[in-house]
């Protein structure tokens, strides 16, 4: 997509952090934004916020893990501004902890909002765009926690691999339709993401998070990298239909480390006396 002037973006999680900051991006490009959150008060000072700013956005309370919520807002966000352009499936929260300790229904939550939201949002808009014919983006919000996995973060980077995993398969059968799919994955950025539980719904059952998971994250959060540079460069991955967007160069090599282990287990496996009885074969045709 090269031209963002009066193309029409919607953003769930859009009322803080990195959601916040893409509306106030998108906004300044000549956007118009709807911002979707399931924080009502939050939801009306930034839209205030973004108006403040000059940008014509609105605002509806929607909760990324029910179906009938995100289909309510894209009709109001069709009633308001008429078609949807860009999607940016944002909406997150975290969860984890040492091993055993991460409250059952907190891998509900956190697979509700981070990979079921994403699923959700995808084909819920996916039609919409499809139908107007003016092409389309997403950015799905991933993290590096979608790309290399630190212990005690299970629940968070179960769904964070899924979401770059789904996206790449989305991708591909999207492009056809000129609709892009990016992949946004950073490291850590000063938001309120270590406070996610402020928007835990009580249906999940009682917090009884182990202690400590928040406070171990505030302080890499609180000193992670201001949200202005990554919408910006969430704005550069749309203009370049990027798959993967990356907003911590310094962060290849925990990447770099991880395939390398990889491929040493498929040069284990080439050498394996177990395996050298089978007939040599040629690669399956995966489409990648
Ligand atoms: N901050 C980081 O260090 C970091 C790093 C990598 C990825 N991310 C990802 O970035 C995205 C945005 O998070 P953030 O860091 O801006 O945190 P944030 O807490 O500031 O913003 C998250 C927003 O999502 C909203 N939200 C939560 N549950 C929702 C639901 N069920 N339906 C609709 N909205 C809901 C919250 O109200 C909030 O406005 C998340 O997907 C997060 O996992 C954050």
């Amino acid at each position: 997509m090269q031209d963002f002037t009066g193309k029409v973006a919607f953003i769930t999680g859009g009322a803080s952090g990195i959601g916040l900051a893409m509306a106030k991006v998108f906004g300044r490009a000549g956007m118009k934004v709807m911002l979707a959150d399931i924080e009502p008060a939050a939801l009306a000072a930034a839209v205030e916020e973004l108006r403040g700013l000059q940008v014509r956005v609105e605002g509806v309370v929607a909760d990324v893990t029910s179906r009938d919520s995100l289909k309510s807002a894209a009709l109001e966000t069709i009633a308001k501004f008429g078609k949807v352009h860009v999607v940016c499936n944002n909406a997150g929260v975290g969860s984890g902890g040492a091993f055993g300790t991460v409250p059952p229904k907190d891998w509900a939550w956190v697979v509700d909002v981070n990979q079921l939201g994403v699923v959700y949002g995808m084909e819920t808009f996916a039609p919409l765009m499809m139908s107007h014919g003016e092409g389309g983006h997403f950015v799905n919000t991933a993290s590096m926690a979608g790309m290399v996995s630190p212990p005690g973060m299970e629940p968070y980077c179960a769904t964070k691999f899924a979401v770059v995993a789904m996206s790449e398969g989305w991708a591909m059968q999207l492009a056809p339709h000129d609709i892009g799919v990016s992949i946004l994955c950073p490291g850590f950025v000063k938001t309120r993401i270590h406070e996610s539980r402020r928007n835990r719904p009580p249906e999940y059952g009682p917090d009884s998070q182990p202690p400590g998971f928040d406070s171990s994250l505030s302080s890499p959060v609180l000193t992670g990298i201001p949200v202005e540079p990554v919408a910006e460069r969430v704005l550069e991955g749309i203009r370049d239909n990027d798959l993967y967007i990356f907003t911590h160069p310094e962060m290849r090599g925990a990447v770099e480390a991880r395939f390398q282990n990889i491929l040493a287990a498929f040069d284990k496996s080439a050498a394996s006396p177990a395996l050298s009885v089978l007939p040599d074969r040629a690669p399956p045709e995966l489409n990648l």
